[in-house]
């Protein structure tokens, strides 16, 4: 009999999806899957993006939708670094998803990694380093991540204000936020920073806090310098039409996904009261559905032997600085005692 494994590696979902997108499955129509979305006649990408505008109080021509925020990131990295012009550079966190330097070296550009360091328990951006590299490198794009991929921390409006005054408006400034409903419910300061900065690009996603990364649907606000960028982004006959009735019945379902997400924060506590007792091994703040958990190199391969027997997969770091580390998504609560044991056993080992 096959083994079951499960799946703590890549920040997914170890549970249903909500009953309202369920409902919504069970109640599509299927012959709209005949036809193009008609909202298009009326100058609007979807009727997703139209509930996004409502909800963000974006104006809908501020919003673009893409194949999961990964689609997004590409079309956006692509768009401003390729080109005749060699080495473009992008500014990207030194611990970061490895994904942003790969989109950069597919159309040559130049991807410069800017310091996180460590304080306590947790990451902080070095935004004293930023600003220098920004004013030696002139680069064509920022790239911050809020909650940061492998790291966990996030930065604060205040923060983010601060920085984004700084970087000169004909650079593009990219935030990640495919984690943030994790860390901020509020978004009203979305608007505030897109008004002000025009040149700012914020993703996000359904993939993480609202739970569905098969569903590849991610979305992104941008301000108004970046029109031509839109124009190139947006679809001519319109957007999935499944995706954008499940994604509407997600959003619709904030308070159920927000129960989820308070189970996840309280075993990020049990994982930390477990797990940091143990010698070498630290369990770093996150404002995620993972963590972060730095243990003895000597115990990798029994670590990675243990997890793996016992049907777990998680990341196992190999990136310069941060190899002594896993990170481990969030899974049931169930699931979470699980890892905390295994691992626990093979400390005492
Ligand atoms: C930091 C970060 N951004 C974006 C994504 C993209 O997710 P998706 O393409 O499923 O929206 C991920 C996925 O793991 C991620 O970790």
């Amino acid at each position: 009999m096959e083994k079951k494994i499960t799946y703590l590696d890549r920040n997914e979902y170890n549970f249903e999806p909500c009953p309202a997108v369920i409902e919504a499955l069970k109640n599509f129509e299927p012959n709209k899957l005949c036809f193009y979305t008609r909202i298009y006649d009326e100058g609007k990408k979807s009727i997703f993006s139209d509930y996004l505008s409502q909800l963000y109080n974006i104006p809908e021509k501020q919003i673009i939708l893409g194949y999961g925020g990964e689609d997004i990131l590409k079309q956006i990295v692509h768009y401003f670094l390729a080109g005749k012009e060699k080495n473009k550079t992008l500014l990207i966190p030194k611990f970061s998803w490895w994904y942003y330097k790969s989109i950069a070296d597919e159309v040559d550009g130049r991807s410069v990694l800017y310091p996180l360091y460590e304080e306590g328990d947790t990451f902080k951006y070095d935004f004293a380093a930023m600003k220098e590299m920004i004013q030696k490198e002139k680069p064509k794009m920022v790239l911050m991540a809020s909650p940061n991929n492998p790291t966990g921390n996030s930065l604060t409006i205040e923060e983010l204000d601060d920085i984004l005054s700084f970087i000169p408006s004909e650079t593009a400034v990219v935030i990640d936020e495919a984690y943030a409903s994790f860390a901020n419910k509020d978004t009203g300061y979305i608007k505030l920073l897109l008004d002000k900065y025009p040149n700012l690009l914020i993703v996000r996603t359904l993939s993480k806090f609202y739970g569905l990364p098969g569903l590849r649907l991610g979305f992104a606000f941008m301000g108004t310098s970046l029109t031509r960028f839109l124009n190139y982004s947006t679809k001519y006959l319109g957007y999935n039409r499944l995706s954008e009735e499940l994604g509407i019945a997600a959003l619709k379902s904030t308070d159920y996904y927000q129960k989820v997400a308070s189970q996840m924060a309280e075993d990020r506590k049990i994982y930390m009261s477990e797990l940091n007792p143990l010698p070498g091994f630290k369990v770093y703040q996150s404002n995620a559905n993972f963590i972060l958990v730095k243990y003895p190199i000597s115990q990798k391969a029994a670590l990675q032997a243990a997890l793996q027997s016992q049907g777990y997969q998680v990341k196992f770091m190999n990136e310069p600085d941060i190899n002594t580390h896993m990170r481990i998504t969030l899974g049931t609560h169930a699931q979470n005692v699980e890892v905390i044991r295994i691992i626990k056993e093979t400390a005492k080992a």
